[in-house]
């Protein structure tokens, strides 16, 4: 007969057991009270050099320049981190999105903006992230730069290497990237300045009751 899992003991499914969940003093609500701000997961998806990492800091710089609270989880950086177990399979991909999302989901109850910056490929692994918090505190935020563009600009030389085959599974090459369907904001990353996608996301934000009016 198996013994019974003590405390913190990991079951055969992964799953810890005898755990409960500890009310936080401290609530989402006063915490935007006192910031000033909501908090909201901005969720930045695209191509590899689609330019996600670009708009997501300028967007945190001009957001952090007014005072708010805001955050990057950038793919590469964290990558060197909390993900660097994973690899580029399609099922790497799913629990890298799935270890993001929870990620996420702990910085928006925290009072924080944070700002995804991942490929993300898979719609199912992004729609699991957004199923994670209330509708409304997810902004998926397409970043659309067609492939020849993105690869033209292979600013890590990783289109090159995937083209030799010397990178499997690269998305746009060698694996699937399904671009968003019903994305909250679709930015032309390919052509637009900078400076004007980084304005379209701050009047959402506004528009949406996120941050007050500049
Ligand atoms: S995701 O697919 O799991 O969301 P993530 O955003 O974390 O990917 O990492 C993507 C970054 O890793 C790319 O910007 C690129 O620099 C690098 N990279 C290395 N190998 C691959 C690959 N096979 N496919 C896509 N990106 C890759």
């Amino acid at each position: 007969m198996a013994a019974s899992p003590t405390y913190g003991e990991l079951t055969d499914k992964g799953a810890s057991t005898n755990i409960a969940w500890h009310e936080a003093s401290v609530d989402r609500a006063e915490r935007a009270k006192a910031r000033g701000h909501r908090s909201a997961i901005l969720w930045f998806t695209g191509l590899s050099g689609s330019g996600k990492s670009t708009l997501a800091n300028a967007v945190n710089a001009a957001l952090f320049k007014r005072g708010l609270a805001t955050y990057v989880l950038d793919g590469d950086n964290i990558r060197h981190g909390l993900c660097k177990d994973l690899g580029f399979s399609d099922a790497d991909r799913e629990e890298n999105i799935r270890r993001i999302g929870e990620v996420a989901k702990l910085f928006l109850d925290s009072g924080v903006i944070v700002l995804t910056a991942f490929v993300s490929p898979f719609r199912a692994d992004r729609d699991k992230a957004r199923a994670l918090v209330e509708n409304g505190d997810f902004l998926e935020i397409h970043c659309d730069a067609a492939l020849d563009v993105c690869e033209s600009r292979d600013p890590k030389g990783l289109y090159a290497k995937a083209r030799a085959g010397q990178i499997k599974e690269f998305t746009g090459i060698s694996s699937p990237y399904e671009a968003p369907e019903n994305a909250e904001l679709r930015i032309d990353t390919g052509g637009q300045e900078l400076q004007q996608s980084v304005e379209i996301v701050i009047s959402t934000l506004q528009d949406r009751g996120v941050i007050p009016a500049a």
